[in-house]
C-alpha cells in the first residue's frame, strides 16, 4: 500500500479503522512495559488515533508519523487545541502540549528522529502493510530504534478467505518471524474482534528490543 492508497482513503473518507474509545489492550496492557511516565513514545502509522491522547495524558511525550496531512489536522482540531507547524527534513511537524505528529512517509525516518524513544505503540500499523513492506517496516524499526525499546504491538488475525487487506491477517507465529531475531516477544492477550463484520481475532503482544 503506497501512500496514495492512504491518501485517497483519508479523502473517500473510507476510515473504518479508526476507533471512537480507546484500545481495550492499550488501557490494560500499556503499563506493562514499565516506561518511565514522561519518557517519549513512538505512533507508527498513526492515523488521528485517540490513543495517542491517551499516552499524552499519562505523561509520555508523543512522537507520531502519518502520510496523511488532513488526519493529522483533524487528530488536532478534535482535540481542540491548537499545533504550531514547522519543516523538519522531509517531514512537516504539527506540535502541540506533549504531542508531535510528523507528516510525511514512515519509511523517510531516520534513527536520529527516534533517537529520544523508549516506547512504540502499534496499532493498526503493521497489519496496514502487505508483506513486502511489512519485513521492511520490521527490520526498520528494529535498525532505527535505540536498544531496550519496548513496544505494544496489536495485530489482526482472520479466515483468509473471509475479506481482502488492509487490515491485512497476521496471526502469531507471523509476528514471530518478523521480530524474533530482534526482539523478545510475549503474547499478552488474544480477544474475539468484529472487523466490520468478519470474525477476528484481536492479539495483543509485548516486544522488548535487544
Ligand atoms: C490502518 S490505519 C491505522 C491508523 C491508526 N494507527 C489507528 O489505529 O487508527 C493506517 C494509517 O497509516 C497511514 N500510513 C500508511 N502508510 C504510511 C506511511 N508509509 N507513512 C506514514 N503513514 C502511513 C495511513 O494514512 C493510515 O492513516
Amino acid at each position: 500500500m503506497e501512500p496514495d492508497f492512504w491518501l485517497e482513503r483519508w479523502e473517500k473518507r473510507e476510515i473504518g479503522f479508526h476507533q471512537v474509545d480507546i484500545n481495550r489492550f492499550l488501557e490494560q496492557y500499556w503499563s506493562t512495559l514499565e516506561l518511565a511516565k514522561d519518557s517519549t513514545v513512538f505512533v507508527p502509522l498513526c492515523g488521528k488515533s485517540k490513543d495517542m491522547r491517551w499516552l499524552a495524558q499519562q505523561g509520555h511525550h508523543v512522537l507520531g508519523v502519518e502520510v496523511s496531512e488532513t488526519a493529522v489536522r483533524e487528530f488536532f482540531e478534535e482535540w481542540e487545541v491548537k499545533p504550531t507547524c514547522e519543516h523538519k527534513g522531509s517531514f512537516v511537524s504539527y506540535s502541540a502540549k506533549n504531542i508531535e505528529i510528523l507528516v510525511g512517509d514512515y519509511f523517510a525516518l531516520t534513527a536520529e528522529d527516534v533517537q529520544e524513544v523508549a516506547g512504540v505503540y502499534d496499532r493498526a500499523a503493521l497489519v496496514a502493510l502487505p508483506p513486502d513492506m511489512r519485513r521492511n517496516y520490521g527490520t526498520s524499526l528494529a535498525e532505527k530504534l535505540p536498544a531496550k525499546t519496548q513496544t505494544l504491538l496489536i495485530s489482526f488475525e482472520y479466515r483468509l478467505d473471509a475479506r481482502k487487506g488492509p487490515p491485512f491477517s497476521i496471526d502469531v507465529e507471523a509476528v514471530k518471524g518478523l521480530f524474533e531475531a530482534t526482539c523478545d516477544i510475549s503474547l499478552l492477550d488474544s480477544q474475539p474482534f468484529d472487523l466490520r463484520g468478519v470474525a477476528a481475532t484481536e492479539h495483543a503482544f509485548r516486544l522488548g528490543y535487544l
